[in-house]
């Protein structure tokens, strides 16, 4: 749908709490940028959700499937039972369009690194089930689906994503104790590395990671880890580098057989929603993402450098936003 006048198709879910003030503000810096976007906006999330139980029709997937991005702001309202919203919204996002890469760059004052995240299997695949719910018998299961093209095309990436940054890659899992998926995941990076015979390799266990993250996030470049461990180091990897109001972030469909979709790390915040205090700069560097996605990688990195001077900026969230203007 990349139509004559190069304007992008880009969908638009504001959603719920701060996430329609942000993404806001990250359109209007896209366009100060300089780069033109055909916005087509989507009341999705908790609120939509609570008004008439519409969570994400597949007619909505289909008319996705033909845009050339999709930006999110965030989800979430008090009073929707826990998933519905998280499976029914962003996962089903991330599985039907197959964003098979959850990419999450982070800066220190002294450097930067990225965490590549599987996004499409492990412990949020779904699968397992309960027995006897209710009774003293109950039994809960849920299983980590690994499967060797699944973390393959992940590590492939984060190798390619290495080779092109500072030839280095650690694998983070759990290999001391998960022996079935740690061993797939181990082996498979272990071929895959093969290819890059530029890439140096690092493997840390998850708990030895946190640790790293916290006193000497200058050993990483790139890491590459499974999805649940990788959910839990992003939002680590916020607040050791600014926050998690800076922490940005890209689902990716590397491949490119539909869209990808890009949204803040962090949730809808309804505490302070309405009262323009949410940080603007997570939702205006997964803008500068979609934009070096699309190709338009020179816009990217000017928003990307504006965004760096203004961390220190206070005030309001279009005052902010303004702030990033003023730098371009
Ligand atoms: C994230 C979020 C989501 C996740 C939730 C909201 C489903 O925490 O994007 O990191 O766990 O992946
Ligand atoms: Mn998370």
């Amino acid at each position: 749908m990349r139509n004559t006048m190069s304007a992008y198709q880009v969908a638009v879910v504001g959603g719920d709490g701060i996430g329609p003030e942000v993404v806001n503000e990250g359109l209007r810096v896209i366009e100060a940028a300089g780069v033109s976007l055909e916005t087509h906006n989507y009341d999705l999330g908790g609120a939509r959700y609570l008004r008439d139980e519409t969570v994400l029709p597949d007619s909505v997937l289909d008319e996705w499937r033909n845009v050339d991005a999709i930006y999110l702001g965030a989800v979430g309202t008090p009073g929707v039972p826990p998933g519905v919203i998280e499976r029914g919204l962003l996962l089903k996002m991330r599985f039907d369009l197959d964003l098979y890469v959850n990419q999450r760059p982070f800066k220190t004052d002294t450097h930067d690194f990225v965490v590549i995240r599987e996004n499409t299997e492990g412990s949020y695949a779904g699968e397992g089930g309960v027995l006897r719910k209710g009774t003293e018998h109950e039994i809960a299961t849920q299983g980590s689906v690994n499967t060797r093209r699944g973390a393959e095309r992940c590590i492939r990436y984060a190798f390619e994503l290495a080779q092109s940054r500072n030839q280095h890659l650690t694998l983070v899992h759990k290999t001391n104790v998960l022996t079935f998926s740690g061993d797939l995941w181990q082996r498979t990076f272990d071929a895959v590395s093969k290819e890059f015979s530029t890439v140096e390799t690092a493997y840390n266990h998850v708990d030895a990671a946190c640790i790293y993250f916290v006193q000497d996030p200058q050993r990483y470049d790139v890491i590459v880890t499974d999805n649940l461990f990788g959910d839990i180091l992003t939002d680590l990897g916020g607040a050791v580098s600014g926050g998690i109001g800076l922490a940005s972030s890209a689902n990716l469909n590397p491949a490119r057989s539909g869209p990808s979709m890009f949204e803040p790390v962090h949730g809808s915040a309804p505490d302070i929603a309405g009262q323009a205090k949410a940080n603007p700069i997570a939702a205006i560097l997964s803008g500068a993402l979609m934009l070096d996605f699309l190709g338009e990688s020179e816009a990217a990195k000017r928003i990307e450098r504006a965004c760096e001077a203004c961390v220190e900026v206070e005030g309001s969230t279009s005052e902010i936003a303004d702030a990033v203007v003023a730098k371009l």
